[in-house]
């Protein structure tokens, strides 16, 4: 796919599918639908004006509806995508509302989609405060790439249906806006397109995307970015000592990768800035090894590398906006497996930290890896910790699967993190991880189990025993296992791999 921004006349543009956003003004007092467009042309208001006013069209989040042959237009066709009601407009109905139109337009062999940059002058200065042009251009343009991917790429029947062009028409005239409106657009391309190549990786089946695979894409796709990709394996893990993300790997015929991406920028940072540490779970497939899952359900365990790319997908990212700090990333990625050298509930392993773990349950294999994947980030000399993974289902037992769990030791980063969710709108909720939590994993043998006993306040034992390789490290910790895996096609998403964590992980890098 292709993304433009063009500054032209909309009635002038031809294009097989010009769409147009509309909201909602309904107030408290006057509660009936009242769907205006958010476009100051004449000529597509006058094309739209009779379906506005006929009650068939409320302007509902994503609601569509689609004129042929629009009179004054040269487009052939004019889509109106609702963005629900003006008073809770913000950048992420656009991002959808953008979605829409590309997911709209792929089934009906429409390749090439033009969207008129919202107008959102006819709206309250209230309303206005929460629209800023540069985050809409972003969002516009992440939403584009974000409906451009199905995944459906291993069907033989397979025909495709991706989009060629997205043009954003904008035509405002003010030539510092304008740059606003470019460069929003410019920085929305490259989170798009990181979010795109996570999801990519998220999907792939097990047996094709095996730890050393997950390594060698890193590789290929970060390195002509510039950012450093090194590949350890077997040898390396048991040099470094890293015990405990070994007693998951050495179940597998797959061998493990620690793979460790590193981003500098162009002008080093002075001594004693941030080194930003971000560590992901990379699990390829999580049989629970000994303590084996049940069948059902068991394939979707492919995605409990979701952590591990969507780290890679923000190196990706990373790499193209340039941030000033420097930024490690480490992905601890093996298979956990059943096997006559798998380990077992019982055993004592030692962390590289030197701590020492008696393994309850072998199905929480993903806090051992990350263990020393983020032990391993601060000798690599990380100063700020994030980690994602797939890590519990008590998480999506809490949280359902409109939210992510975030948990952290440390307010300020903690702040930085919230901060940036403001812009891209993903649900993240704050879970506990205080020190009263701690017993949880107390063990009678060794310094910490790695499961609580009992099964209440899963996602924060898993976060407790994390936080045990941290130390006083100022840490974050995104628990994804409900977000990672979409069961449902939204208008504006297919169903599947979701992308989550990439543009605020992103974005939390960005506020150092
Ligand atoms: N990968 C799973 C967590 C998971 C569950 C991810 C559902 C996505 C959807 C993790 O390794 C796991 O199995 N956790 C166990 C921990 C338990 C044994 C303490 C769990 O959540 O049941
Ligand atoms: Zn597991
Ligand atoms: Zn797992």
């Amino acid at each position: 796919m292709d993304t433009k921004l063009l500054s032209t006349d909309i009635a002038d543009f031809s294009s097989p599918l010009l769409a147009v956003f509309a909201v909602d003004i309904a107030t408290e007092n006057d509660p009936k639908p009242m769907p205006v467009l958010l476009c100051a042309s004449d000529a597509v208001s006058k094309a739209a004006e009779h379906f506005l006013t006929s009650g068939e069209f409320k302007a509902g989040l994503c609601e569509t509806l689609l004129l042929h042959a629009p009179a004054r237009l040269r487009a052939e066709r004019l889509l109106i995508i609702g963005l629900g009601k003006a008073a809770t407009l913000s950048p992420d109905q656009a991002r959808k509302g953008a979605g829409t139109a590309v997911r709209f337009a792929k089934p009906r062999g429409l390749r090439n989609v033009a969207i008129i940059f919202p107008d959102y002058r006819g709206l309250s200065d209230e309303a206005l405060e929460h629209l800023p042009l540069a985050l809409t251009a972003r969002a516009i343009a992440e939403g584009a790439w974000v409906g451009d991917y199905d995944p459906d790429t291993y069907r033989t029947d397979r025909t495709d249906q991706s989009i060629h062009t997205v043009t954003l028409l904008s035509t405002e005239p003010e030539k510092s806006t304008a740059a606003k409106i470019e460069q929003g657009f410019a920085e929305g391309n490259i989170l798009g397109q990181a979010q795109l190549f996570t999801r990519t990786l998220v999907n792939e089946p097990g047996n094709v995307l095996v730890p050393l695979e997950l390594a060698r894409r890193a590789h290929e796709e970060l390195e002509p970015l510039g950012v450093s990709v090194e590949i350890y394996s077997t040898e390396k893990i048991k040099e470094l000592k890293m015990g405990s993300f070994w007693a998951v790997a050495q179940g597998s015929e797959q061998p493990p990768a620690l793979i460790v991406m590193t981003y500098n920028p162009a002008t080093p940072p002075a001594n004693g800035s941030p080194v930003l540490g971000l560590v992901g779970k990379g699990i390829t497939f999580d049989t629970g090894g000994i303590s084996i899952k049940p069948a059902s359900d068991m394939d979707k365990m492919k995605y409990d590398m979701a952590g591990a790319a969507a780290m890679i997908g923000a190196m990706r990212a990373i790499a193209q906006l340039k941030p000033a700090c420097k930024v490690i990333s480490v992905v601890c990625s093996a298979e956990n497996m059943p096997d006559g050298k798998a380990y077992k509930p019982g055993d004592v392993v030692t962390a590289m930290s030197g701590k020492t773990i008696e393994i309850i349950n072998t199905d929480a294999e993903g806090r051992l890896v990350l263990a020393d994947g983020l032990h391993y980030a601060i000798t690599r000399g990380a100063t700020h910790l994030i980690d994602a993974a797939t890590l519990t289902g008590a998480c999506v037992v809490a949280l359902g699967m409109l939210n992510a769990g975030v948990f952290s030791n440390d307010e300020d980063s903690y702040g930085r993190f919230t901060k940036g969710l403001e812009l891209t709108a993903e649900g993240f909720w704050r879970l506990p991880c205080t020190p009263e939590y701690r017993d949880l994993i107390k063990s009678n043998i060794a310094d910490i189990m790695n499961t609580g006993g009992s099964r209440w306040g899963g996602a924060t034992t898993a976060a407790m025993f994390l936080k045990e390789f941290v130390g006083d490290t100022p840490w974050i910790h995104l628990d994804i296992a409900g977000m990672a895996w979409m069961e449902e096609n939204k208008p504006w998403i297919a169903k599947g791999p979701s992308g989550v964590a990439v543009r605020s992980i992103v974005e939390w890098v960005r506020n150092f």
